[in-house]
């Protein structure tokens, strides 16, 4: 068996908690002979300030250029409130994405059949849900240049954001919305604010263009993005493959979330550009963040980042086989009444990260063994 090489970015908060869940999991991909891996860990965020001064060392960097695949727990918290805006600890995080070049953010929000219960909206709305919301991840007003706060002659701030996108960007991101789509159900969602903003028209007017010169058989849509946060809500099963730019898939996924149950169930990965030989640089993250408010209580959902690592066996080392058998394990593990506390339904007992982990990984073993 190939073993391939991990780094292991636990992060802030709840980070290394979870992290530990992927540790676990990775024992029972080894044991039952799934999958091996080699993994290396390495600080990032606010836990690579303390300990460099900065949210994301070179060193680490590079280690992360030459690994196989990247996984990342979570960064920031109250703790790096004070530092400067450009060491804060996201900032760590976003130039593991731009400088790796991970412009596609794959969100797959789920509604698995033991949670249809544990979501804010009724039963019947999220049932079977299964919505794959492709986030472009490298530029709009995330990288967009000026950025900055300047001080006006009466002293009061101006403060600048740019968003900005071009031709090429929104293309390559298209592609990977219809390409996904055509192994779905062949429909493509494109939400953008083409009413108020200048890189909304030509978002629209790119994928209308990719759609009509490639993907003739998939059906595509264009949805203004708040109609597209009101349609989540009041029927989200409309949609299945949702195409949006940085700021909006941002908003929109931590909604989607709420879909499938809790913020702590959507996994996500983040892709660069098919290179030669197949390779491409990944990086896979929970969509959720630090959650300082339960960090260190054995409280948070693996869910989310276990998923994580799910993606990352299928589209970094191609085990879509082992990433079923683990997806398979959590659907199991929840059919079985396991729940951590944002899960549980009211009254229901809730067990903690690290159970949850283990149950998985003992479910896992269990459908191979
Ligand atoms: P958050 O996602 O950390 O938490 C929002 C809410 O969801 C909290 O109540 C939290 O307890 C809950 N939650 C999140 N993940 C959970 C899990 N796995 N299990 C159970 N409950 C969970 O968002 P926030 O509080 O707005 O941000 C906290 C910090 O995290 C900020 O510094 C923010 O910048 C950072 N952040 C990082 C990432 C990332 O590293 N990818 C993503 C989002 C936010
Ligand atoms: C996410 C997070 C990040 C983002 C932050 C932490 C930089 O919210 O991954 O959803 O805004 O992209
Ligand atoms: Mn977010």
């Amino acid at each position: 068996m190939a073993s391939y090489k991990l780094l292991l970015l636990p992060g802030d908060g709840i980070g290394p908690e979870v992290m530990a869940g992927v540790e676990t999991v990775l024992g029972a991909l080894r044991e039952t002979g799934l999958a091996d891996f080699e993994a290396e860990t390495d600080l990032v965020g606010g836990s690579a300030i303390d300990a460099h001064g900065v949210p994301l060392a070179d060193a680490t960097l590079a280690k992360a250029g030459a690994a196989d695949a990247i996984l990342l727990g979570a960064v920031g918290g109250p703790k790096w409130n004070g530092v400067a805006y450009e060491i804060r600890p996201e900032a760590g995080l976003l130039r593991l994405r731009k400088d790796l070049g991970l412009f596609a953010n794959l969100r797959p929000a789920i509604c698995y059949p033991a949670l249809a219960d544990a979501s804010a909206l009724k039963r019947e709305l999220v049932e079977g849900l299964d919505i794959l919301i492709v986030r472009e991840l490298t530029g709009g007003v995330y990288f967009g240049e000026p950025k900055e706060i300047t001080t006006l002659p009466d002293g009061s701030k101006r403060a600048v954001d740019t968003q900005v996108y071009t031709t090429g960007e929104i293309e390559r991101i298209a592609h990977v919305a219809f390409d996904l789509a055509r192994k779905r159900s062949g429909r493509v969602a494109s939400a953008e604010k083409h009413n108020v903003m200048k890189s909304g028209v030509l978002w629209k007017e790119v994928v209308t263009q990719v759609h009509a010169a490639h993907y003739a058989d998939v059906a595509l849509e264009h949805v203004l993005a708040d109609n597209c946060a009101m349609q989540l809500v009041r029927a989200p099963k409309q949609y299945d493959v949702l195409l949006t730019d940085n700021l909006f898939g941002d908003i929109l996924s931590d909604v989607a979330a709420m879909l499938t149950g809790s913020l702590g169930m959507l996994p996500s990965a983040s892709l660069g550009a098919v290179e030669a030989g197949g390779l491409r640089k990944a990086l896979y993250e929970p969509v959720h963040g630090s959650a300082p408010d339960i960090a260190g209580q054995d409280k948070a959902n693996p869910i989310a980042m276990i998923g994580s690592l799910a993606l990352c066996l299928r589209y970094s080392f191609g085990l879509g086989e082992a990433a079923d058998v683990l997806e398979r394990a959590i659907t199991d593990t929840l059919a079985g009444g396991a729940r951590t506390a944002d899960i549980a339904a009211a009254g229901q007992a809730a067990i903690g990260t690290r159970a949850m982990a283990e149950t998985i990984a003992a479910a896992l073993k269990a459908r191979v063994g």
